[in-house]
């Protein structure tokens, strides 16, 4: 188990999905997966609201909640079943102060200012898109704020490959819309991250997975 979350916790988040294959996902992503009890652990303490870019079914900022994470939480994907998902969960579980609207993040983010994470989806952008998006997310990362990334690290490890064929894998089964396309390397992070005036630290987050995550935490000091 990576989780944080009490059983309880769990079978009610299960509970609030619509669709059967939803409940089952949301339990065993919640439970298998470490990226969620890793950012719960970086927002600690802090009383910035927190925007999440390619948010899915919103899965972080309801873990967040059931942890007792209070600040507003928007979640921001450009599929737009998802985002119905996560409003219809919001809606039956009547958690206060999240909101999921729809958007490419190619073309632009919302207005915001405090703390930004962005998990799972720089795979899905060109290598210059990337920087685009780097750049357009750490300037809304606020005085004191964080911007937190959970991605892949191009590299010559199996894990790497594994990776990409996971990948592949979402995509031929739908789950995901769009294939990968160019997966980062820690260069990336620490020369676009620093320039926008972020203090960067980069660490893996394998948590008993096969895959190549890594966690990428730049802060605003
Ligand atoms: C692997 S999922 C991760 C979901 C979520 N971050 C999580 O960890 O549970 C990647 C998400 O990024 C979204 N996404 C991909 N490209 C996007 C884009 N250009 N703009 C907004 N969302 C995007 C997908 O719709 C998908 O929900």
């Amino acid at each position: 188990m990576n989780t944080l979350l009490p059983a309880t916790s769990l079978k009610r988040l299960s509970k609030l999905s619509a669709r059967l294959w939803d409940r089952h996902y949301v339990t065993a992503k919640l439970c298998s997966d470490p990226v969620y009890a890793a950012v719960t652990k970086e927002l600690e303490g802090s009383l910035l609201p927190v925007l999440d870019i390619g948010c899915g079914i919103g899965l972080l900022a309801f873990y967040l909640r059931e942890t007792g994470f209070k600040p507003d939480i928007t979640g921001f994907d450009y599929d737009t079943r998802k985002i119905a998902s996560a409003q219809g969960m919001t809606a039956r579980g009547g958690y206060a102060g999240l909101s999921f609207m729809a958007g490419d993040a190619r073309t632009g983010l919302p207005d915001f200012d405090g703390n930004v994470v962005i998990l799972d989806i720089l795979q899905f952008f060109t290598r210059a898109e990337q920087e685009t998006l780097l750049r357009a997310a750490a300037a809304r990362v606020a005085e004191g704020g964080k911007l937190i990334i959970r991605s892949c690290l191009e590299d010559d490890s199996t894990r790497f490959r594994i990776t990409v064929a996971g990948d592949w894998f979402a995509k031929l089964t739908f789950w995901m819309k769009a294939a990968p396309v160019s997966y980062p390397d820690r260069e990336l992070f620490e020369s676009v991250l620093s320039a926008a005036g972020l203090k960067v630290r980069v660490q893996p987050l394998w948590g008993g997975t096969p895959f190549n995550n890594h966690l990428i935490v730049a802060e605003r000091e």
